[in-house]
């Protein structure tokens, strides 16, 4: 009798410590997506690319360089660069970033200038820093292919 209750502890404890072990790794697991999905989807990337490029228009550490700029054509390309790099279905079929920055001779400054009206753009569409901060660690490592000054 106490043998069984012994083993039917163990099972229960077993179980117990499966379930509890279950439970935190689907906590801890976060979507390949996430970042898009709190960004609103190709829907709230393209709001917040809307809000952005005025905002870097209007920036006089950086506007100079694009007073030659299809503003157009750029809003896209961004719009499918931060879903792509978010995580979400797009492709970005644009230049690649030494290409397309290519004797521009952008600055370590004007590189930051641009992340930071970026942020601007986000936080005008209530992104949470948390999500914002993402996105901008996920187009980091573009800062060495865009400046070269
Ligand atoms: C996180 C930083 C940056 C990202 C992710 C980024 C991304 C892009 C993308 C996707 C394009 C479109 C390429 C194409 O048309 O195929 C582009 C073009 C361009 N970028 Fe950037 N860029 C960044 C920083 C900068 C900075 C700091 C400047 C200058 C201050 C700059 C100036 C330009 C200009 C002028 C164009 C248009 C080039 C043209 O007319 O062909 N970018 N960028």
């Amino acid at each position: 009798m106490r043998t069984h209750f012994i083993r039917r502890s163990y099972y229960l404890l077993t179980l117990l410590a499966a379930c509890v072990c279950i439970s935190t790794s689907a906590v801890a697991q976060t979507a390949p997506d996430a970042v898009y999905q709190d960004l609103g989807g190709k829907t709230g990337i393209s709001k917040i690319v809307g809000d952005f490029l005025p905002i870097v228009l209007a920036d006089t550490r950086i506007n100079a360089a694009f007073k030659d700029t299809d503003m157009e054509r750029l809003a896209l390309m961004l719009t499918e660069q931060f879903c792509e790099v978010s995580g979400g279905p797009c492709k970005y079929s644009g230049k690649n970033m030494t290409e397309a920055h290519k004797g521009m001779n952008v600055t370590n400054a004007q590189f930051n200038a641009l992340a930071e009206d970026l942020q601007i753009a986000m936080e005008k569409n209530n992104i949470p820093s948390s999500v914002s901060n993402k996105l901008v660690a996920k187009l980091a490592p573009m800062q060495r292919p865009i400046v070269s000054k």
